[in-house]
């Protein structure tokens, strides 16, 4: 059973919100780094990590991978104090300042909010006003475009808890998005509240929070369906019962898709339209992407006790490069055209590549991110299918790396790992 039993709460007995706090005026910035006017490429040593910046992810914890809501504690109270918008029913924040703590922004009193998501504002605005209406969201886009990473934080930012998920795969059974039972409970005493087992979508509904389904559309098309009643009567009907459990207000739900998965489950028509879909796109531009790497390269560093990524940037510079060249067909300046490769280079696989080459380099180099640290990540990225993907491979170091101004370290890093 995929549900943890103990946050259950009754439909008679929703959960309130925090009342709106003090009265003030947010200044949003732009998306750029605080972090970019330390980068520095010719460090000699192992640089020492500086203390995190104010804002950003609250590190206080032993967990690997704290929950959004508890990485960014202080930024989300921090947002709640300044917000004097109005909150829809049962938000923990306005839209405003939820779109706020998405984009980044620095508060009036100086606390800076780091940004989660790199991409157009519009974007991020049209999906948390979607989960102000009845309609919910769908987050749809090629892998590694930030869905779940979006979906978590919008959860955490609207409701608190970015928790309430049901991953979505080809073995989702009904249970996992409706209701399941607790069968000791079921055979000792008949069917009754106590041994109900409801799913992380009924108790969102029962207590006015957003609710995640992860990869909607690997679910089989007649577990999709049983969320049709949900989204459009706001109801999830409990026949063995006799009862229903009806969303109280607050109550949506975020759904991710992945582009890659068209055709495996399609999504009904009815369903379809009741969500309202946002398509996140890839990062426009190379700029963006580094910076997006660099991001979590750095919050990823921490937890893993790995040295600081801006050390790196150029070797960062150089990954995002041929991802983004590889994955367009064509190089940067548009006169050669490229092989793609079978698998994924998203931003996502840029981010592994370059933690994996900061760990090298911090256990068996100077910790200092170089061109050797990085080339068999790129490697075993690109080189999904052994056979036509190392052609690909190999014409694109011929004809595109070894060429380029600068990049002969990098060449024979990769020749190296490539024989
Ligand atoms: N535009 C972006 N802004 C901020 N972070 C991004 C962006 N694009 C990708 N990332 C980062 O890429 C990583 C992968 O994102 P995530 O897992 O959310 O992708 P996804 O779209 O859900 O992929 P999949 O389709 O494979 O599930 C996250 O660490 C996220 O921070
Ligand atoms: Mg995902």
């Amino acid at each position: 059973m995929t549900v943890p039993g103990n946050r259950f709460v009754p439909t008679d007995a929703p959960v309130t919100t925090d009342a709106p706090v003090a009265i003030n005026t947010l200044v949003t910035s732009g998306a750029s780094s605080a972090n970019d006017a330390s980068i520095t490429h010719d460090t000699p040593a192992a640089p020492a990590r500086s203390a995190p910046p104010p804002g950003g992810p609250d590190a206080s914890t032993d967990v690997i991978r704290p929950h959004a809501e508890a990485a960014f504690a202080g930024e989300l109270a921090a947002l709640a104090a300044a917000d004097d918008r109005p909150r829809p029913e049962r938000w923990r924040l306005s839209p405003w300042a939820v779109a706020t703590y998405l984009l980044g922004g620095v508060l009036p009193d100086g606390t800076v909010i780091t940004p989660k998501y790199v991409g157009p504002r519009r974007v991020v605005e049209v999906a948390v006003t979607t989960l102000a209406t009845d309609r919910a969201l769908l987050l749809l886009g090629v892998p590694g475009t930030a869905k779940t990473w979006v979906s978590e934080h919008l959860a955490a930012a609207v409701s608190g808890d970015s928790t309430l998920l049901v991953q979505g795969t080809a073995g989702t059974a009904e249970e996992a998005v409706r209701y399941g039972w607790d069968y000791a409970r079921l055979l000792a005493h008949g069917p009754s509240r106590d041994a109900l087992v409801p799913s992380p979508v009924m108790r969102a509904m029962a207590q006015g929070m957003t609710a995640r389904v992860e990869e909607l559309t690997r679910i089989p098309a007649d577990v999709q369906d049983s969320l049709i009643t949900v989204l459009s009567e706001k109801t999830l009907p409990i026949p063995e019962l006799g009862e229903e459990v009806q969303a109280v207000r607050g109550f949506n739900l975020i759904a991710t898709a992945n582009d890659r998965d068209r055709g495996v489950n399609e999504l009904s028509s009815a369903l379809r339209r009741r969500f309202n879909t946002v398509v996140l796109p890839l990062p426009a531009t190379h700029e963006d992407e580094v910076d997006i790497v660099v991001r979590r390269v750095d919050q990823l560093g921490r937890s893993l006790d790995l040295p600081a990524a801006p050390s790196g940037t150029d070797e960062i510079r150089r990954v995002v490069t041929v991802f983004r060249e590889l994955r367009d067909g064509v190089t940067a300046d548009g006169r050669t055209r490229l092989k793609s490769p079978s698998g994924t280079l998203s931003t996502a696989e840029a981010i592994s590549v370059v933690t994996g080459g900061l760990a090298l380099a911090a256990h068996f180099g100077d910790g200092v991110l170089r061109a050797g640290d990085v080339a068999a990540g790129i490697l075993g990225t690109v080189v999904r299918d052994p056979a036509s993907d190392r052609t690909v491979w190999h014409e694109y170091l011929e004809t595109v790396v070894r060429e380029r101004d600068g990049w002969q370290d990098f060449y024979r890093a990769c020749r190296e790992v490539s024989v």
